[in-house]
């Protein structure tokens, strides 16, 4: 089974997602194991401290190296990817998460950033994927990390209600996803397309084929 242990400040965010549609599901069905941990767990002073101030001066807070060590210690096991999220990764596109959805027993350690970011030391010793959902800065890592997760978990086989909504979703042999309508048939005078109201169906998968654009 597939398993994703996160590392955050702030379990409270992630939880609330994990705990909600599609992912709840894929938990209870024992599809996908996802735990939660609190980095304040593996500090070892009386304020749980995880950051401090950057050397060389500077505005903000950086993560400290050994909470996070310490925690990845605990976590790891032998074929563990320890992820970590920053804007300066690789950016995150469908191709790996279908890459990691195929992996049967992929562990991943998912660690989530605050402040300014990890110290150097983590990303030159302790990960083995860095990882970027986009050219923007975020608050935190924890979006990042549920990215990752939902977007790996819902390909999971048994996952989805309907498992045929994979093979015309957007990026699938580098196309977008077809047009969509439900009713009404009218609205504010904007029409169905009739070829989806003909009930033929060679007609209707031509028009969609014909639809979709390249990514
Ligand atoms: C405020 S950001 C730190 C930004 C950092 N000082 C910089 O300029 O690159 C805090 C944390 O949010 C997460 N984060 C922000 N933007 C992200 C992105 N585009 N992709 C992945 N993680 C991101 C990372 O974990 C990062 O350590």
């Amino acid at each position: 089974m597939i398993k994703f242990d996160i590392v955050t400040i702030f379990p409270n965010i992630v939880e609330e997602y994990i705990n909600t549609g599609i992912l709840r599901i894929a938990k209870k069905k024992d599809l996908v194991e996802i735990n939660v941990h609190d980095l304040r767990r593996w500090t070892d002073d009386r304020h749980k401290t995880v950051d401090d101030t950057p050397y060389g001066g500077g505005p903000g807070m950086i993560m400290k190296v050994e909470p996070i060590y310490r925690a990845i210690k605990e976590l790891k096991k032998k074929n563990t990817i320890v992820a970590i999220t920053t804007p300066k990764g690789e950016k995150l596109v469908q191709k790996k998460v279908l890459s990691f959805s195929n992996k049967k027993d992929l562990h991943m350690i998912i660690l989530c950033g605050r402040y300014e970011g990890f110290d150097q030391r983590i990303h030159d010793n302790l990960v083995n994927y860095e990882f970027s959902v986009g050219e923007y800065v975020l608050s935190g890592g924890e979006l990042p990390a549920l990215i990752l997760v939902d977007s790996i978990t819902r390909l999971l086989p048994g996952v989805l209600g309907n498992e045929q909504s994979l093979e015309t979703e957007s990026f699938t042999n580098d196309l977008y996803d077809f047009p969509q309508y439900t009713k009404p048939e009218e609205f504010n005078g904007w029409k169905v397309p009739e070829v989806l109201l003909s009930g033929n169906h060679k007609e209707i998968e031509k028009f969609r084929k014909n639809s979709q654009k390249m990514v």
